[in-house]
């Protein structure tokens, strides 16, 4: 039996034995608590509450704005709702780069006040002083590497990274560099598919692609994407399992059309 179907509550530990084992791993984002709970009873296996709450909650172009306590407020909604999937929160620009003491209090944080599994980080070598003292303090890290969103000033574009030979070393060494330092996963954002099955091969520790081709350990997508609540996102990479963009319309219009008529409520529906 496949271990996504024995397993009561995935843990890291339960990823690295699903990769051994070849068994893909999904995962998806979620930022609330009622969106979490539909997503874990229907058997996901990891929940990032990803800083694209900063996006696709708040409405911001970017996920530079969300803040620490945005992100906590966040997480510990999802925790609520999930039994059985790993939650992962990321940890929000600002809020680790450049100083690892900081880092070291943000995650903390993070975990004392979500109960969450575990963190995630952007970034290769530069984080590595971070990402050691999160570890040393007991915490789980997952990696994210390719596309960073965190990054886009430096970038200045949301195309597909690593085409180039030396980017594309720079980001092998990195995966090898955060597996070194004992991350449980690695999220790899936008490359081509060629490169990411390369770095699926080389490290012993699950890489969960997003635009990342299908030679990888698992997937992750953004919910409000797959589902079809966003309208203007359609990367390639995107495959959108329902239009509910139109099901909230519709439901929406027929509800303005029964108050107007004076419809609803009916005699059942009152006191
Ligand atoms: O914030 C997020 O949703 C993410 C995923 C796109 C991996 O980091």
């Amino acid at each position: 039996m496949s271990v996504h179907k024995q397993i009561k509550k995935v843990t890291t530990h339960v990823l690295s034995e699903m990769k051994l084992k070849g068994e893909k791993i999904s995962m998806l984002t979620a930022y609330d608590f009622s969106m979490a709970q539909i997503i874990d009873k229907a058997g996901i296996d990891v929940i990032l509450v990803g800083d694209s709450a900063s996006n696709v909650m708040a409405g911001h172009e970017t996920t530079l704005p969300i803040t620490l306590d945005q992100m906590i407020y966040h997480g510990a909604s999802v925790v609520r709702g999930v039994e059985r999937a790993l939650v992962v929160v990321d940890m929000p620009f600002g809020s680790y780069q450049g100083n690892s003491k900081e880092a070291l209090s943000s995650a903390i944080r993070i975990m004392k006040e979500t109960s969450a599994d575990a963190v995630k980080m952007e970034g290769g070598k530069e984080i590595i002083e971070s990402v050691n003292r999160i570890l040393s303090a007991g915490i789980p890290v997952m990696g994210h590497l390719g596309l960073t969103p965190q990054s886009i000033h430096k970038f200045g574009t949301y195309a597909v990274r690593a085409q180039k030979e030396t980017e594309a070393e720079n980001l092998i060494a990195d995966a090898h560099a955060l597996e070194e330092a004992g991350c449980f996963a690695i999220v790899l954002e936008k490359v081509p598919a060629a490169l990411a099955a390369r770095v699926t091969r080389e490290v012993t520790i699950p890489i969960i692609g997003i635009g990342a081709g299908g030679g990888v350990d698992g997937q992750v997508l953004v919910v409000h994407d797959m589902l079809g609540i966003n309208q203007e996102f359609s990367p390639r990479f995107l495959r959108r399992y329902h239009n509910l963009y139109a099901e909230i319309t519709g439901a929406v219009t027929n509800y303005i059309q029964d108050v107007k008529s004076r419809n609803f409520p009916n005699e059942r529906e009152q006191y």
